[in-house]
């Protein structure tokens, strides 16, 4: 079986693709680069064992991508491709909307003239909303609008991709909403490299780690949270990229549309996560607590329950290998990919 990544240069999908390879699977990847680098695709080529072909499309590009089709037999997509940043998608909501809506049609047009039908979407947490009950489970009901249009083309894409298996008879549609994903590769060779000043909270510890940064500023210890801060649901992106096989396991039991959380059912606090790290890292990173970070929720995370029962998946790894195997990377490759 043949699976199209795109996105596969970037963070989740450079080990999603080593897990895939793993597992059996052909891949074909695809990246633009916008967010990666020729280096990640060499680096997963190393660690499979495989020369998969690469392509460098823009997705946007509707005939590039439908080229794609044509040359490649392709089974299933799953589609990390996108831009993430939260924080950014605010002050450039319209190349947001256009990046990952068009993106994402586009694929679903190819799709549609070659008659491949199943596919697997990044989604996220962020679609619950600010008013959900925690655990969020996927009964919770998504949250008619979300705090970013980031977020907001994730809500988007869902209801295309809904829509769509109920025009395409046979079309298989998985929503995989992620918690927070963490952690590397453990041989250190592929990580999370993001540009310039990190906005998430392990990047920017790494970096106050491996010395680029002064220290960590944590935003807010006035939470009702038993320490102040704030609570995630951290994942092992290695684990994530796991619920991405089990997730084409159930692809091929025909599921139409199916929606997943892929989290771990714990919270941990921001200042529990900076103590961790110091440990990995094997000295105590500075910090300093600041005001809040507006939009931030005190605490959320995932029910995992659901895509133990339906997936056989669980999350495995816990907060000190996610530590440990961010300080491997990071201090094996200083300035990411460049280093
Ligand atoms: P990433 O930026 O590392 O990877 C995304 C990749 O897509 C990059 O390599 C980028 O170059 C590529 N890309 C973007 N637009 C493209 C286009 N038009 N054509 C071709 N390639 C394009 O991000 P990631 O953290 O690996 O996230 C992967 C997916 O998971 C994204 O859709 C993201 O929104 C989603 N997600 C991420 C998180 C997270 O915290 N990392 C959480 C929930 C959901
Ligand atoms: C985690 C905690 C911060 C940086 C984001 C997106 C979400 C999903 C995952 C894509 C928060 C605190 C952070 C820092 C800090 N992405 N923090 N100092 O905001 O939970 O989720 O990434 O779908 O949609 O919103 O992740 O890593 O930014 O923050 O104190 O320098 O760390 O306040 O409590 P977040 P994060």
């Amino acid at each position: 079986m043949t699976i199209l990544v795109t996105g596969g240069a970037g963070y989740i999908g450079s080990h999603t693709c080593i897990e895939l390879v793993k597992a059996g699977y052909d891949i074909v990847v695809v990246d633009n680069f916008v967010n990666s680098c020729m280096e990640a695709v060499n680096r997963i080529r190393r660690l499979c064992g495989v020369e998969f072909p690469f392509e460098e499309i823009d997705l946007t590009d509707y005939s590039a991508t439908d080229g794609l089709f044509d040359k490649y037999k392709i089974d299933a997509v799953i589609h990390f491709a996108g831009l993430k940043a939260v924080g950014e998608s605010v002050t450039m909501p319209i190349e947001y909307y256009r990046n990952n809506l068009n993106s994402t049609l586009s694929l679903l047009s190819a799709m549609k003239k070659h008659d491949v039908k199943n596919f697997i979407f990044s989604s996220s947490a962020t679609v619950y909303g600010a008013e959900a009950p925690v655990p969020y489970n996927e009964a919770t009901p998504v949250s008619r609008i979300t705090s970013s249009p980031y977020g907001n083309t994730k809500l988007m894409i869902e209801y295309i991709l809904k829509d769509t298996a109920k025009a395409i008879s046979g079309f298989n549609a998985v929503l995989l909403r992620y918690f927070n994903p963490v952690g590397a590769h453990e041989s250190g060779e592929i990580g999370e490299d993001p540009t310039g000043i990190p906005n998430n909270l392990m990047p920017y510890v790494a970096r106050v780690a491996v010395g680029k940064l002064d220290m960590v500023h944590i935003f807010g210890n006035d939470y009702d949270t038993p320490d102040g801060t704030c609570l995630r649901d951290y994942i092992h992106v290695v684990d994530l990229a796991k619920g991405h096989v089990a997730a084409l396991q159930k692809i091929k039991e025909n599921c139409g549309v199916f929606v997943c959380n892929l989290g771990t059912g714990k919270g941990t606090s921001v200042l529990e996560m900076v103590k961790a790290f110091s440990k990995s890292c094997g000295k105590d990173l500075p910090y300093e607590f600041t005001a809040r970070r507006a939009g931030d929720l005190p605490a959320f995370w995932a029910d995992p329950s659901f895509a133990e029962k339906e997936l056989g998946w669980k999350a495995e790894k816990g907060i000190q290998e996610m530590c440990d195997d961010v300080w491997r990377w990071q201090s094996k490759n200083p300035d990411g990919y460049r280093s």
